[in-house]
């Protein structure tokens, strides 16, 4: 059938809503219940190929590119191998040494992005071992990796990523799980994870029903000019993500920062009218956090918190409240609010939310 609009103000919001289904999609026979692992066939290596990878490298554009930050953290937290995500566009043109025992890994909903196929063809001509996560089944990125694993969030018509972006960290979990179980995760973490997918669709829609809560709190910031994003670690990539999804679609001026560096310079620019997001998972860091908002607020400025922990009362200006989730996964769920928040943002200014102006949904071209 084709893919069609129905009675959905626009596609945004259409994919936005089929992230419940789309998760349940993306993990559908992939979850090793025995092992408390996970099944990934279209990588096709050998538990002694697992053994040999002493690096990965992640690679794409734009929310891609964000979203092989959030999968950076995963495998070097959940599998201790040093990881790392860099935008395809540079990898490519600087002539980057490639290392055999590197797992490459490209990232693209389209599979068509110029950039991401580039960085591909370069590693094979140097021989870099390189695998696809890719939504589109019969594109060019997928064809030239030849192996890897399919997103299945359906199709994205929007030019803001929203499910290709989220299936985009279930998949990097469950990857971060298969190299963290041939090493020294544990079957109890293994199986902590496996239980933290399997209730993940289940949040996703939870959260996703918060909507009209989070359209209150994105109306009463659609007339600010700029905004700050911040995050700690898992929510550093979150941040960034958030803040590019603003951009994108409501053109308010949106900078992302990593939490920890607010200090070393920008938080000269606080004042009442510099609103800032805070992305707060519950976490080691949660107490940082709280006293980077408290910075922030002892300096006029207001502070929507995006949290699935317990603040205290009265801290932030807003609270963006979402369920707990397994802690590896929760870049994946506080992510979906920052998609409401920059969608109704961008609604109350009245802009053209799936075609905004001078972006393309894939670049294919330089
Ligand atoms: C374009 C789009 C972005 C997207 C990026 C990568 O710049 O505007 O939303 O994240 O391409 O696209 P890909 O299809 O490779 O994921």
């Amino acid at each position: 059938a084709e893919y069609e609009l129905g009675e959905h103000p626009d596609f945004m919001y259409k994919e936005m809503l089929d992230q419940r289904d789309a998760v349940d999609r993306c993990l559908r026979g992939r979850l090793d219940r025995r092992f408390m692992s996970a099944r990934l066939d279209g990588i096709g290596l050998s538990p002694r190929e697992y053994q040999q990878i002493r690096r990965v490298k992640l690679l794409g554009c734009g929310s891609a590119y964000y979203a092989a930050q959030v999968g950076a953290g995963m495998i070097e937290e959940l599998a201790r191998i040093p990881a790392d995500a860099e935008p395809a566009s540079e990898f490519r043109y600087r002539n980057p040494v490639v290392d055999p025992d590197t797992l490459y890994v490209a990232i693209s909903q389209s599979g068509e992005t110029l950039d991401t196929l580039g960085a591909v063809h370069e590693l094979k001509r140097k021989g870099g071992r390189v695998i696809g996560l890719v939504n589109v089944v019969s594109s060019s990125i997928a064809r030239e990796c030849g192996s890897g694993i399919f997103l299945h969030a359906g199709s994205e018509v929007s030019v803001a990523a929203t499910k290709s972006f989220t299936n985009m960290g279930v998949t990097l979990a469950l990857l971060a799980l298969e190299l963290g179980r041939v090493r020294d995760l544990s079957i109890t973490q293994g199986r902590r994870l496996v239980e933290g997918l399997d209730a993940l669709p289940a949040l996703v829609g939870e959260i996703l029903g918060a909507e009209q809560r989070i359209a209150a709190v994105a109306a009463r910031y659609a007339n600010v000019a700029n905004m700050f994003f911040i995050g700690r670690v898992r929510g550093w990539p979150v941040a960034r993500e958030g803040a590019q999804k603003l951009k994108e679609i409501s053109y308010v001026h949106a900078e992302a920062y990593q939490a920890s560096e607010l200090k070393h310079g920008p938080l000269a620019l606080i004042n009442p009218q510099m609103p800032t997001v805070a992305i707060v998972p519950d976490d080691e860091l949660l107490a940082k956090n709280i006293s980077t908002i408290e910075e922030i607020k002892a300096r006029g400025g207001p502070v929507i918190a995006v949290t699935d922990a317990d603040l205290p009362a009265g801290l932030a200006t807003d609270v963006i409240q979402v369920p707990r989730a397994h802690p590896d996964l929760a870049p994946i769920t506080l992510s979906l609010p920052l998609q409401l928040f920059a969608y109704h943002l961008a609604k109350s200014l009245g802009r053209d939310i799936d075609r905004p102006r001078n972006l393309a949904k894939s670049v294919t071209v330089e």
